[in-house]
């Protein structure tokens, strides 16, 4: 092959390439413009866990309530003990309307977090009453995390390992579809307050 033939071999493989990159970017504009009318909400899905009175439950849970939801992992830290003594508060704040909320967490360490292991944790009374907490395996774990939109991993060796992951609270509506997020970065009234909105459908 010449060095000109060659150049332009190279050149049409160059323009397919940015013809596929510009098919791709409007295939992922176009999904992301018809995803909150017309696609399922992003956030959630089924799922099959074990609560910590070891009872299976599945997404079903979520119907007739609104939910909190929240994964994280018994031995964290910092954060989710944070984040849960802040979301009792909110709760707190919202009086009788926290009667129709109801919150959810899901470990990101099914190794280590058993079903007595959640129970334990989730009694601390600085917490959210009556928290469902939720475990499973770790091929359960992982979808229902991938369904939330949630990431985790593991971090460090032996048994005082860690585990990063995101933190965030979705407020699921009573149909269990996704209504919002909850922001942690006003005083817990504020918190009271995007949940009262949510269940006023403001
Ligand atoms: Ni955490």
């Amino acid at each position: 092959m010449s060095e000109r033939a060659k150049v332009s071999v190279l050149s049409i493989w160059v323009i397919a390439g940015l013809a596929l990159a510009a098919l791709l970017a409007a295939l992922a504009w176009k999904a992301e413009r018809v995803s909150p009318a017309s696609a399922p909400s992003a956030i959630g899905g089924p799922f099959h866990l074990t609560s910590q009175s070891g009872t299976q439950v599945d997404e079903r849970i979520l119907k007739g309530k609104w939910t909190a939801v929240y994964f994280g992992y018994t031995s964290c830290p910092d954060v989710c003990p944070t984040t849960l003594t802040n979301l009792a508060q909110a709760i707190d704040t919202l009086g009788t309307r926290a009667r129709d909320l109801q919150v959810v967490f899901i470990t990101v360490d099914p190794e280590r977090d058993t079903p007595s292991r959640l129970a334990a944790y989730l009694s601390i009374t600085s917490f959210p009453k009556r928290m469902i907490g939720l475990t499973g395996s770790p091929a359960q774990i992982a979808a229902a995390a991938s369904a939330y939109r949630v990431y985790y991993k593991k971090a460090g060796a032996g048994p005082d390992y860690s585990v990063d992951h995101t933190s965030v609270v979705y407020l699921m509506n009573p149909d269990g579809r996704f209504s919002r997020p909850l922001s942690f970065d006003v005083p817990p009234a504020g918190v009271a307050k995007q949940i009262a909105e949510a269940m006023d459908g403001a």
